[in-house]
C-alpha cells in the first residue's frame, strides 16, 4: 500500500500544488504541474492535463484515436468538478469533436446543466467554434475491422446488437486480468486530480469509453458521483475501469463520502473497494481509484493486482508511479 504525503507549508503558502492521475497521465501531469508551479488554477491544470492526453494518438482510450464502438465509430464522454463550490460540466456520446474535457468544462461555464449528450452536446461543439474533427485513426479503424469485418456491421440497422455486446463483455471478469499479456485491451480512460496553492482542488476524467461498446453507451466518466467528484472540503476521486461498477454504487461521492463522515484516505479507499465487492463476479469486474485529501495526500485503489497510480508535486521532477491498495492485501 503506497499513500503519498504532499502537504506542507512552504514560504507564505498553505499547499504544495500536488496532483494525482492514472497511470496514462504522465505527459498531461508534466504540462499540468508546469502551469500549476507558475500559480495557476488547480481547475485549468486538469482540463490542460486532460487535453494533452486527449491529443495524444498513441492513447486508444481516451480522446482522438479511441477504441470506437461496435459500430466503427468514436463517441467521446469526460467531465470536470471544481472543488470550491463543486461546480460541474459534462459531455458524452460525443461523435466527430475532440476535446471532450474542454467542451465538459464550457457546460459548467455556459449553461444551467451539468450533462450534454450525443447531438445536443456536439450542437453546443459547433456553436462554441470547436472544428469538427474525426476522432478515429486508421490503426484503431483497422483493429475495428479485423474484429469485426464477418459480423457485417454496416449500418444502425443492419444487425441485433444486443447478443454481441453480451458475448464481447462476458470474457472480462476479474480472473481473466484484463491487463494480462495477449489479452484484448478495451479499457481505458484518464482520471487527473489537482491541488493548486490557493489549496482549490479540481478533478477530470476523460475517456473513449469501453472498446467496442454498444452505441452510445455511457460509462462512469462523464456522470457526477460515479467516475468524478470533488469537493474542496473533503477531498477529491476519479475512476477508470468498468464504469457499470462505479455507475451502480457511485464510487467517486462514496469515496469523498467516507471522508466527510470521518474516515481516512486509506480507510475510506477500502470501503468504496467493499462496496465493488459486493457487486460480486459481474461482466468486467475491474475498476481503480485515484483520491486525494484537502492536503494533498494521495492514494490509489484497484480491484486487479498490479495496478499504479502517478503523483507528482511541485519539488518533483518527474511524475513518480506508486502501487494501488487492494482490498484483499488490506484484509
Ligand atoms: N471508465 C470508463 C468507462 O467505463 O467508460
Amino acid at each position: 500500500m503506497t499513500r503519498v504525503s504532499a502537504a506542507n507549508g512552504g514560504a507564505g503558502r498553505a499547499t504544495l500544488p500536488v496532483m494525482a492521475a492514472s497511470e496514462n497521465g504522465r505527459a498531461g501531469m508534466v504540462a499540468a504541474m508546469a502551469l500549476l508551479r507558475k500559480g495557476g488554477r488547480a481547475l485549468d491544470a486538469v482540463e490542460l492535463a486532460c487535453r494533452v492526453t486527449e491529443d495524444d494518438p498513441n492513447d486508444h482510450s481516451v480522446g482522438y484515436s479511441g477504441l470506437p464502438n461496435v459500430m466503427g465509430e468514436v463517441e467521446l464522454d469526460a467531465s470536470i468538478m471544481d472543488g470550491r463550490d463543486l461546480r460541474s460540466g459534462a459531455v458524452a456520446a460525443v461523435r466527430g469533436y475532440g476535446n471532450p474535457i474542454t467542451l465538459a468544462r464550457q457546460v459548467m461555464e455556459q449553461l444551467p446543466h451539468v450533462l450534454l449528450a450525443g447531438r445536443g452536446a456536439e450542437r453546443f461543439a459547433a456553436a462554441n467554434g470547436h472544428a469538427p474533427q474525426d476522432q478515429r485513426t486508421e490503426e484503431a479503424l483497422q483493429r475495428w475491422r479485423e474484429r469485426f469485418a464477418h459480423y457485417g456491421l454496416d449500418s444502425e440497422g443492419d444487425a441485433d446488437l444486443r447478443e454481441l455486446t453480451n458475448t464481447l463483455t462476458r470474457p472480462l471478469n476479474l480472473s481473466e486480468a484484463p491487463l494480462s499479456a495477449g489479452s484484448e485491451r478495451r479499457f481505458g480512460t484518464v482520471n487527473f486530480l489537482a491541488l493548486d496553492q490557493y489549496g482549490d482542488l479540481a478533478s477530470a476524467v476523460s475517456t473513449s469509453g469501453l472498446g467496442w461498446k454498444y452505441p452510445s453507451r455511457v460509462g462512469d466518466s462523464p456522470i457526477i458521483g460515479a467516475g468524478n467528484y470533488c469537493d474542496n472540503r473533503y477531498g477529491a476521486t476519479a475512476c477508470t475501469g468498468m464504469g457499470e461498477l462505479a455507475l451502480r454504487v457511485s464510487t467517486a461521492r462514496s469515496l469523498v463520502l467516507y471522508m466527510k463522515l470521518g474516515m481516512s484516505l486509506h480507510e475510506a479507499g477500502l470501503e468504496a473497494l467493499r462496496d465493488l465487492a459486493y457487486l460480486g463476479g459481474v461482466p468486467g469486474r475491474y475498476m481503480n481509484m485515484v483520491a486525494m485529501t484537502p492536503q494533498g495526500e494521495c492514494a490509489g485503489f484497484t480491484t486487479v493486482p498490479g495496478k499504479k497510480y502517478l503523483y507528482m508535486n511541485e519539488e518533483m521532477e518527474e511524475p513518480a508511479l506508486a502501487e494501488r491498495v487492494r482490498l484483499e492485501e488490506s484484509a
